[in-house]
Formats: structure tokens, C-alpha cells, sequence
């Protein structure tokens, strides 16, 4: 069973897949982070400066780069790996957010990305949060999600989540960081982020998590009926 779940940043796709995949026994893969560890990889070889990304470079690294997912059972969640490095924090950094959209819109990137996450659905029953997933990765997806809710909605629960954890963000970085993201997301020519017409969409703006997984898990127990 494939299960897509698209949308918007900070919509609460990864806490919802999560709660799905916990529930319905399924393996999780984000692909946000897989997009993220690029980026960091990138970062670290000095390759982005400014808009500029040196391209050349990062298509003779991709090959060095390894990402891994281990399940942490303490969190009951997945952890993400770059060979064999723990990144799991350093991928959620406001630097790394702020240059993962130019990453994620290089074709060569991309390629690189969905042949592996086609690769993981071909092995077990999974349930993949992303962009692109249901029109892309897996246009035969068993099911598709496309999640949204308004920015302002959005940026108030990234403020938050990072305020919880510590990071000297203000709310206003936030929110420019969310629009600028769904601008790039939604605009560029690679895989944009788009709603397929089979996609059910859940709007969770005024929806709490929990109400957002028992709808998406009543339509799923409908298609395994
Ligand atoms: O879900 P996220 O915010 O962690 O995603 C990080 C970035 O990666 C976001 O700007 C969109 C991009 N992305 C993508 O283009 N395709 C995917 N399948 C997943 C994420």
C-alpha cells in the first residue's frame, strides 16, 4: 500500500503521516528531509551563495551523498542520516530552510531523490510525505492527501515549534519564510507542488491534528474495504 500525503510547508503533513504510519502500521518516509540533507550537504561544501548555487559541484557530490532513515522507538519517530551522521536537528535550521526550495528545484536533484523514494515504495507498504509524491513519485498512489491551511495559520506553528525548541527566530522571519517557500514551491518548473485531481484535500486550519488523522484514517479504512 502507497499512501501520498502532499501540501503546503508547516501544514502538519509529517505530524499527521506519522500518526498514520504509527497507526496502520506503515513505514514513514519524509521526503522534505531527504531535500534538506542535499542542502545541508551542500551548505557544508560552501556550494550556495546567495541565490547562486554552483550546480556543476553539487552533481559531482551527489554520488557522496548517503541518506538514511533510523526508526527511534524512545520518540516513536524517524531520524534522519546523512552517511551515517545524525542531521535530524541540523536539517530543521533556519538555514537549511531557507535554501532548501533553491535545492528542490534543480531537475538533476530531483532525479536523484525520486529514484530512491521510488525504490522504498517498491519494498513495503509506506506512507511518504512531499511535494510531489502523488503526481510524480507514485502517480498510482493507493491514496493521496494534499494538505493546506493559511500561512498565517502555518507560520504561527513553525514560530512555535522552533520557539519550543530553543531558536531565536521572530514570528515575522517565519511567515516570510512559509511564503516565500510556498512561492518557490508552487512557481518553479521542475515538479512544481500541485493538487492532483484524485487527491483528497484536507484543509486543517481550523482542524486539530487528531481531527485531521481520524479523517484521513476513516478514508483509508474506505479503500481497504
Ligand atoms: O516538507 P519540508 O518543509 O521539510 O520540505 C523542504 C523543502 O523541500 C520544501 O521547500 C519543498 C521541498 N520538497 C520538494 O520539493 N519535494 C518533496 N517531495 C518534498 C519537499
Amino acid at each position: 500500500m502507497i499512501i501520498a500525503v502532499d501540501g503546503y510547508s508547516s501544514t502538519g503533513k509529517s505530524t499527521v503521516a506519522k500518526m498514520l504510519a504509527a497507526e496502520l502500521s506503515l513505514i514513514y518516509i519524509d521526503t522534505g528531509a531527504m531535500y534538506r540533507v542535499v542542502t545541508l550537504a551542500a551548505l557544508r561544501r560552501d556550494l550556495i551563495h546567495g541565490e547562486t548555487i554552483d550546480k556543476g559541484a553539487l552533481y559531482k557530490c551527489l554520488k557522496d551523498i548517503n541518506i538514511g532513515f533510523k526508526y527511534n522507538a524512545d520518540l516513536n519517530s524517524y531520524e534522519t542520516y546523512l552517511n551515517g551522521e545524525f542531521v535530524e536537528e541540523q536539517i530543521r535550521s533556519m538555514h537549511v530552510s531557507d535554501q532548501v526550495s533553491g535545492i528542490a528545484a534543480i531537475d538533476f536533484v530531483r532525479d536523484f531523490l525520486v529514484a530512491q523514494q521510488r525504490e522504498m515504495g517498491e519494498r513495503e507498504s509506506i506512507i511518504m510525505d512531499g511535494r510531489d509524491i502523488g503526481s510524480v513519485v507514485f502517480p498510482n498512489a493507493d491514496l493521496k492527501f494534499f494538505m493546506t491551511s493559511s500561512p498565517e495559520v502555518r507560520a504561527l506553528r513553525r514560530y512555535k515549534e522552533m520557539e519550543k525548541k530553543g531558536v531565536k527566530v521572530s514570528y515575522e522571519e517565519v511567515e516570510a519564510n512559509v511564503r516565500k517557500r510556498d512561492y518557490i514551491d508552487t512557481h518553479r518548473e521542475v515538479s512544481p507542488l500541485l493538487q492532483t485531481d484524485d487527491a483528497i484535500v484536507v484543509d486543517s486550519s481550523e482542524m486539530t491534528i487528531e481531527e485531521v488523522v481520524e479523517l484521513m484514517v476513516s478514508k483509508i479504512k474506505e479503500i481497504k474495504i
